[in-house]
């Protein structure tokens, strides 16, 4: 969702905070604006459209200031215009957002009622006219964003500043990250430390609740009024690893990146092949009391969450069930005790899921019921990592591309470490299936690897789906997620209408759709399901549809007239769905570089969800 950057120093951090919202562009991209506090005034631009064009605005309009907030938006309240883009003034106070006030409309008829003019659609606005307001009485900006936050119904981080505070520099994170970059003789705030790594590697994660007064030389963070301490914590994330490098995309260079990003997520776990004695080893004793496992996730993590569902059942006999976040959270689910509780995310900030964790924890704790909770995340600071009693990493590196893609393989290799785990402590797996299990998951970088190899080929069948409206995506069992994946993947990035589906539903209503028109994805892998989805291929042949067939090579399926099919190398069945989720995302990489679309930043989309 939107970014923030803000900054208080002794130079001018004009190009500070414009590279920052760079970094941040993956939160929101329809709008962006910043503002400067500069010999008492706020200098301030805003533009529609990309980062870009703000920068060009400034380069123009040559503002400078040592103190200042930026935003990058993406819509909520009010259309993507420059009036609805932040920072947000009221008087000689300047605020950006992120997050949502929910009780803005009830705060504005007040302002209103107070004589205070609106000059914009969003939310943002009542939080800047509130500080100004309560600036009245308050003895300083910090006495009077402590009176407002109070005032606020909703999830938000806030960066505030003031034309008569030239040092000083107010945030607020109350249900949406934000974490504050330690320099020397100047510090910053941001969403994301990523924007930042260019200037700091050391930071303060804020806690929810948390106010802050940041000057150029001094931090303090405020809980109820009090002084507390947070810890520095110094980070090795370097900033080239954030960059395209040679690539044409985020996305492409993240699909390329997923064999390393596998062996990295693995390696934390393995010793050789068995699992490590230390891997995991704080949880041993709450998993050893797991009679089932709920898993909670969006989008394409809730697709990881499906497979692993598969795995736990037929792998180590545990009971698993996976659901939407934002279903689970409001439909008051049964907390059942001895459950493990997983969350798979990638930024371990998605809005839905994070309510789902605490409002389970609030209700184990209520029903004084016995629960383990665990993250699996990709960003180690995060606010689900820090929330749960557990946690395992995906070592993907940072994901830029809106399309998650090594952050979701690397979450399914996570998913099997956990299965091997929990089964080892169950004892529901011997240490030989394990040991073969972990010498096809050190195997696994080597298939995808050559599965890769089969790029430019998936690029010419990609022309093919350049005009089409719609696409079918067929898998059975563990391959059923990845069709629902690579229809969300497609849909998201070439805006195709896609829809996945296990192949055994075709006939109970989607075969409808089948015409000669219809392109349709199948993923074949070599496993005891593979006869029944050669019928089902039939079926859809029968009817006109043609085939573009992701395939084992030894399947024995050919390519003939409307049948497409990419040979993927042989796999244990158990990890294919790690192999078979590469050609879907290069099918619908090449799909939309072919139809235009802004492969990393896809329209109406953000990468961090961190509002409902
Ligand atoms: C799709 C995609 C989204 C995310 C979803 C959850 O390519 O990336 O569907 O998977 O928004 O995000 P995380 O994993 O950060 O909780």
């Amino acid at each position: 969702m939107c970014g923030i950057v803000g900054g208080v120093a002794e130079r001018n951090i004009s190009n500070i905070l414009i590279e920052g919202l760079k970094r941040l562009e993956y939160r929101g991209y329809d709008s962006a604006g910043l503002a400067l506090i500069n010999q008492g005034q706020v200098l301030r631009e805003r533009r529609v459209g990309k980062v870009a064009n703000l920068a060009d605005a400034v380069s123009e309009s040559q503002i400078s200031g040592s103190l200042g907030i930026a935003h990058t938006r993406w819509a909520t309240h009010g259309k993507p215009t420059e009036e609805n883009a932040h920072p947000h003034i009221s008087g000689n106070v300047a605020v950006v957002h992120n997050g949502i006030i929910e009780n803005y409309q009830e705060l504005k008829d007040d302002l209103e009622a107070l004589g205070y003019v609106f000059t914009s659609q969003t939310d943002t606005e009542v939080v800047a006219h509130l500080v100004n307001d309560a600036l009245k009485t308050a003895p300083s900006l910090l006495e009077a964003v402590r009176k407002v936050v109070p005032q606020l119904k909703g999830a938000y981080a806030l960066g505030i500043v003031h034309t008569d505070h030239p040092d000083e520099l107010i945030t607020v994170r109350e249900g949406s990250p934000l974490v504050i970059g330690v320099g020397i003789g100047e510090n910053f705030i941001s969403s994301d430390q990523l924007a930042l790594l260019p200037i700091t590697n050391r930071f303060i994660y804020l806690e929810e609740g948390d106010i802050a007064r940041l000057t150029r030389h001094t931090i303090e963070v405020f809980v109820d009024g009090q002084l507390v301490e947070r810890p520095v914590k110094e980070l090795d994330a370097t900033v080239s690893n954030a960059s395209k490098g040679e690539y044409k995309h985020y996305m492409l260079k993240e699909i390329y990146e997923q064999p390393e990003a596998i062996k990295q997520t693995i390696s934390q776990a393995l010793n050789g092949n068995a699992l490590r004695e230390d891997f995991l080893a704080s949880a041993i004793e709450d998993f050893s009391n797991i009679q089932q496992v709920q898993i909670i996730a969006c989008g394409t993590s809730y697709h990881a969450g499906m497979i692993a569902k598969y795995w736990f059942e037929q792998l180590i006999d545990m009971p698993c069930q996976v659901e939407i976040a934002s279903e689970f959270r409001y439909r008051s689910p049964v907390i059942v005790n001895n459950t493990l509780y997983v969350c798979i995310s990638q930024s371990g900030e998605t809005a839905d899921t994070l309510a789902a964790l605490r409002d389970t924890q609030k209700r184990a704790v209520a029903k004084n019921l016995n629960i383990t909770t665990m993250t699996i995340c990709n960003v180690a600071t995060s606010s689900m990592v820090r929330e749960t009693n557990h946690s395992l990493l995906t070592l993907a590196g940072p994901e830029i591309g809106v399309a998650s893609t090594k952050a979701f393989t690397t979450q399914l290799a996570a998913l099997m470490l956990l299965v091997l785990k929990i089964g080892q402590i169950k004892q529901t797996i011997s240490e030989d299936q394990i040991a073969k299990i972990v010498t096809e998951l050190w195997h696994t970088p080597k298939v995808i690897l050559d599965t890769l190899q089969n790029d430019k080929e998936i690029l010419r069948l990609s022309e093919l789906f350049v005009e089409k409206q719609h696409c079918l995506f067929l898998g059975r069992g563990t391959h059923f997620p990845i069709a629902l994946e690579g229809a969300l993947k497609l849909k998201e990035i070439s805006y195709i209408h896609a829809e996945g589906y296990a192949a055994g539903e075709l006939k109970h209503g989607p075969l409808a759709l089948v015409d000669n028109d219809m392109p349709v994805v199948i993923l074949a892998p070599k496993d005891d399901m593979l006869d029944k989805l050669k019928s089902n291929m039939e079926e859809v042949q029968a009817r006109g549809g043609e085939l573009f067939v992701f395939a084992d090579e030894h399947s024995g399926i050919k390519g003939k007239d409307r049948q497409h099919v990419v040979n993927v190398p042989t796999v244990d069945p158990i990890l294919a769905p790690i192999v078979y989720s590469i050609p879907v995302q290069l099918l619908s990489y090449h799909v939309a570089v072919l139809r235009g679309t802004d492969v990393d930043q896809p329209r109406n989309l953000a990468k961090s969800v961190t509002v409902e």
